[in-house]
C-alpha cells in the first residue's frame, strides 16, 4: 500500500539549546531532518512527503531538500504554534490518499520494517502507532512521596511515525481543533472519537532527538550502521 507522510517540523528546539532549530544541526556533516527525509525518499511505498515549516524556514529547508536531491517532497504547509497546528496544516494541505503517515522530522532512525507494519496495519484496522515496551519502572508521585507503582508490563512509550486511513485522522485532528482538545500525539486524538489504536513494535533506536545527549546517541547509531 502506498502512503504519504507528513514531516512536522516547524518547531524551534528549545530542549536542545541550540541557537537554532536543532533539525538543521549536523550529524557528521548532514542536518538531522535530511537523514529523516532520506528514509521516506528511499521507501518505495512512499508516495509523497509533506513538510510542516516556519515561514521564515522554508527557504534554507527548500535549498538542503534540493541539495541532498530529495524529490519526493510534494510540498509545504506553514507550522503552527503547537505541534498538533503544524501537522494539521499539512493533513489540510496534502491531496487526499489511501494511508497517511506523521512522523517527526526529529527522529532520524525510524527502520523500514515498522513503517511497512504500520501501513500495512493502517490499511486494514484505521489506526497504527509505533511504540516500544517501557524499560524502566515507572511510579506515580506527587509532592515526592510515591503514590503508586505502575505495572511495567502494560507500558509503552510511543513514538512516532503513526499510522492512519486519512480521512480519519483529518476528521480527527479538524475535531481536536474545534473543540479545543491539545493532545501530544496523533493517537490521541482518535481515541477520544473512540477508536481502537493500534501498537505496532518498533525499535529503541527511533530516538528523537530532543535534548544535547540525544546527539551523542545519534552519532553512536550512524557509526553502528556503517559497520
Ligand atoms: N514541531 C512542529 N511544530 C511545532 C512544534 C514542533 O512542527 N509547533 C515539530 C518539531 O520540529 C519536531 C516534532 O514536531 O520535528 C517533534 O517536536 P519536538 O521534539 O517537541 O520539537 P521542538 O518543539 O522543536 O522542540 P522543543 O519542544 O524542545 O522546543
Ligand atoms: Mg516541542
Amino acid at each position: 500500500m502506498n502512503y504519504t507522510v507528513v514531516l512536522p517540523a516547524a518547531g524551534s528546539g528549545k530542549r536542545m539549546k541550540a541557537d537554532k532549530n536543532k533539525l538543521l544541526l549536523e550529524l557528521f556533516g548532514k542536518p538531522i531532518f535530511i537523514y529523516t527525509l532520506e528514509v521516506f525518499e528511499q521507501d518505495p511505498q512512499c508516495e509523497a512527503i509533506w513538510l510542516a515549516v516556519k515561514a521564515d524556514e522554508r527557504a534554507i529547508i527548500e535549498r538542503y531538500v534540493n541539495d541532498y536531491g530529495i524529490t519526493k517532497v510534494k510540498g509545504y504547509a506553514q507550522g503552527g504554534m503547537e505541534r498538533q497546528d503544524s501537522v494539521r496544516a499539512c493533513l489540510e494541505a496534502v491531496p487526499p490518499c489511501g494511508v497517511v503517515l506523521v512522523h517527526d522530522a526529529a527522529r532520524p532512525f525510524i527502520a523500514s520494517r515498522v513503517i511497512a507494519e504500520l501501513v500495512n496495519e493502517a490499511e486494514k484496522t484505521g489506526a497504527a502507532i509505533a511504540a516500544v515496551p517501557v524499560k524502566d519502572t515507572i511510579k506515580k508521585a506527587a509532592g515526592g512521596i510515591i503514590t503508586e507503582t505502575v505495572d511495567r508490563a502494560q507500558l509503552w512509550m510511543i513514538q512516532t511515525p503513526q499510522a492512519f486511513r486519512y480521512e480519519l485522522l483529518l476528521n480527527a485532528a479538524q475535531a481536536a481543533h474545534k473543540e479545543g482538545f491539545l493532545g501530544t500525539d496523533e493517537a490521541m486524538l482518535v481515541e477520544r472519537m473512540g477508536l481502537p489504536v493500534h501498537i505496532v513494535e518498533s525499535t529503541y533506536e527511533n530516538v528523537k532527538m530532543t535534548t544535547p545527549e540525544d546527539l551523542i546517541y545519534g552519532k553512536a547509531i550512524l557509526e553502528s550502521r556503517k559497520q
